[in-house]
């Protein structure tokens, strides 16, 4: 594997965004859905693979986005970076699974639920830019700022996940941590050199991305307490 060309920075207003009101409305579920998949290697083996179908689905999205003169190495890498994250994600799952995955509607956690979320924050990212002109590419604009929320709800989120992954699994997504980190900053220095107005609307997509993600693991809380009684 090449060295990742991203790395974590300085900046305040990205600080500001993990620690606003975005993540904090989502974290007494993540919480009680982690303590729940702590307890059991199946179900968190089938949440793994659901994250790993998110990460397959954000890399293809984002693939598709790209015009041909937009394709930097750094893009090409943040590519390769995503698309190995499903890798990694899936590989942890068959460890914990002891079998095979794919991505079979029962080999994950409610995945139509987890791509509905992707697709409601793409949705209000779209429709936030409308009409924008920011770019000849305003598919790839839009692309841009649904990752960029995805990414701070993954820089949220693994390191929690991490925890109760290395305490109670023994497994773990340290590397995805580092590049998710790194992936935060590069579309940050994009956007905003691109949009005047860019923490605006990143605050505004960021509130909608925590509406659609905590649709999505109310969807898993509800399915783990069903298995659970
Ligand atoms: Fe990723
Ligand atoms: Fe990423």
């Amino acid at each position: 594997m090449l060295e990742s060309p991203f790395a974590r920075s300085e900046n305040r207003f990205i600080d500001e965004l993990l620690k606003g009101p975005s993540m904090l409305a989502a974290e007494s579920l993540v919480d009680s859905v982690l303590e729940k998949l702590g307890q059991d290697k199946m179900q968190m083996a089938r949440f793994l693979n659901t994250y790993s179908y998110l990460e397959y689905i954000g890399a293809m999205t984002l693939t598709r986005s790209f015009l041909p003169e937009e394709l930097t190495s750094h893009a090409l890498h943040h590519l390769i970076e995503e698309n190995d994250h499903a890798r990694l994600f899936r590989a942890n799952a068959e460890k914990l699974a002891g079998k095979k995955l794919t991505y079979k509607a029962e080999e994950m956690l409610k995945g139509a639920a987890a791509r509905n979320y992707i697709y409601r924050t793409a949705s209000f990212a779209r429709q936030k830019l409308q009409g924008l002109m920011l770019s000849s590419n305003m598919t790839g604009i839009v692309s841009q700022y649904s990752s960029l929320v995805a990414e701070l709800r993954t820089v949220w989120l693994f390191p929690k996940m991490e925890q109760v992954l290395k305490a109670k699994m023994n497994v773990s997504i340290a590397k995805i941590i580092r590049d998710e980190n790194g992936h935060v900053y590069y579309i940050d220095s994009i956007l905003s050199r691109i949009d005047p107005h860019f923490q605006k609307r990143a605050i505004a997509i960021l509130e909608a991305e925590a509406a659609a993600y905590m649709r999505f693991m109310n969807a898993v809380n509800t399915e783990l307490k069903q298995i659970r009684s």
